[in-house]
């Protein structure tokens, strides 16, 4: 009987061990976000208590619409975090945030997130970061690293001969928590006035995202964000067709190749899959235009289609939906002169 029973028990036992496991194997779904967030090009001084203290309370109704163009990062900053946090974001690629704004979020996130990245000009603060945020109760980080787009990618502060600016991608590597998968993640910002820099960025994130998928035997998930500063079609689009596998890439750093080998024939035309066209129409949603120049509502001449939500043609995560959504409020302040673009998928 004794006997019996603990056959019972071991049956039950490997019965919820099973069912563990396959809890273990299922997906975890969650919305991302890639925003630029313009650099605070008004700096003012004004600590993040200070914005919190100075917000009407209660609520009080506007006068509509009378701040117009761009207000301040100490203005901002708080429309920004507000917004992150009430999508439940988990994951988030940003551009343009100098080591001020970074730090600003940080502490408006709170200490359930995470964060990565170095500033673009010398490789630690200065200069515009693309930094990476993560929820640490969802997400653990196991390494980080930045590369820069340029003809010498290990040298911090490095910048292609052209280009507007130095440019820089961060990459990690995360594990969900819940499911143990693993998954590589690189959040980039393109040069804004040479298409050769945009082309050379996206054939570097290109050979980054093909090593990185060629692990685990080619079974290894990777996601792309960014602000490309160009668009899918037209003009200057190489940047998009290149990554997407439309058009061959540029040549890169030969050192960059070495340090991160795709084996032969692993993956053959490997690509970067648009979040957009993996999804049912119907999930495409909000706005077309990811930048609008702070011109929102009234001057759509700028407005353009730009900021992207990536992930690699290998698999091994899934598309839900992709949203492109306006941060006007009706005191006319704009969070930034680019729009958040939340990807909801699942790993
Ligand atoms: C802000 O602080 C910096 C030093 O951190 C100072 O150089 C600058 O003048 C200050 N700006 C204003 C508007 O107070
Ligand atoms: C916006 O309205 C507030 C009152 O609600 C006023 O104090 C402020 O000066 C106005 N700003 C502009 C730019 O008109
Ligand atoms: C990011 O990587 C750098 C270099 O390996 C490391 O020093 C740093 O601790 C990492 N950051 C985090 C938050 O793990
Ligand atoms: C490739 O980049 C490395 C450092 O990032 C540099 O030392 C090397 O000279 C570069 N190669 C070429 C051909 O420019
Ligand atoms: C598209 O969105 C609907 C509504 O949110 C959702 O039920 C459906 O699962 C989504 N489609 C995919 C492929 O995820």
């Amino acid at each position: 009987m004794m006997w019996l029973l603990s056959i019972a028990a071991l049956a039950a036992l490997a019965f919820f061990s099973l069912s563990s496991s396959t809890v273990m194997a299922a997906s975890t779904s969650f919305r991302m976000v890639t925003w630029n967030l313009r650099f605070d090009s008004m700096p003012n001084n004004i600590t993040v208590q200070q914005s919190l203290d100075a917000l009407p309370d209660p609520m009080v109704q506007p006068a509509f619409l009378n701040l117009t163009d761009e207000q301040p990062w100490s203005t901002r900053r708080i429309k920004v975090a507000q917004r992150l946090l009430s999508e439940n974001i988990v994951l988030a690629g940003f551009q343009e945030a100098l080591v001020r704004q970074v730090t600003d979020l940080a502490e408006l996130l709170g200490s359930d997130f995470g964060w990565v990245g170095v500033g673009r000009d010398d490789g630690v603060a200065a200069g515009e970061f693309s930094p990476i945020f993560y929820k640490k109760s969802v997400f653990e980080l196991l390494s980080n690293d930045t590369f820069w787009l340029s003809n010498t990618p290990f040298v911090a502060g490095s910048k292609f001969p052209g280009a507007g600016s130095v440019r820089i991608a961060t990459a990690t590597h995360f594990r969900v928590k819940a499911t143990g998968k693993t998954f590589a993640y690189i959040n980039t910002h393109l040069d804004d006035q040479s298409d050769d820099q945009r082309r050379l960025g996206a054939s570097l994130i290109l050979w980054r995202a093909h090593f990185e998928a060629a692990q685990a035997g080619g079974h290894s998930t990777v996601l792309i964000t960014g602000d490309f500063n160009s668009g899918e079609a037209g003009d200057d689009s190489g940047a998009y067709t290149i990554i997407t596998g439309q058009i061959a890439p540029v040549a890169i750093n030969a050192t960059f190749e070495e340090r991160f080998p795709v084996p032969d024939g692993a993956l053959p035309g490997f690509k970067a899959l648009d979040l957009r066209e993996q999804v049912p129409r119907f999930n495409v949603s909000g706005n077309w235009a990811t930048f609008t120049g702070f011109n929102d509502p009234d001057d759509t001449s700028d407005f353009q289609r730009i900021d992207f939500v990536f992930g690699g043609s290998n698999g091994g995560w899934t598309g839900h939906a992709i949203t492109v959504e306006s941060t006007l409020t009706d005191d006319g302040v704009i969070a930034s002169d680019h729009r958040p673009v939340f990807g909801d998928i699942s790993l």
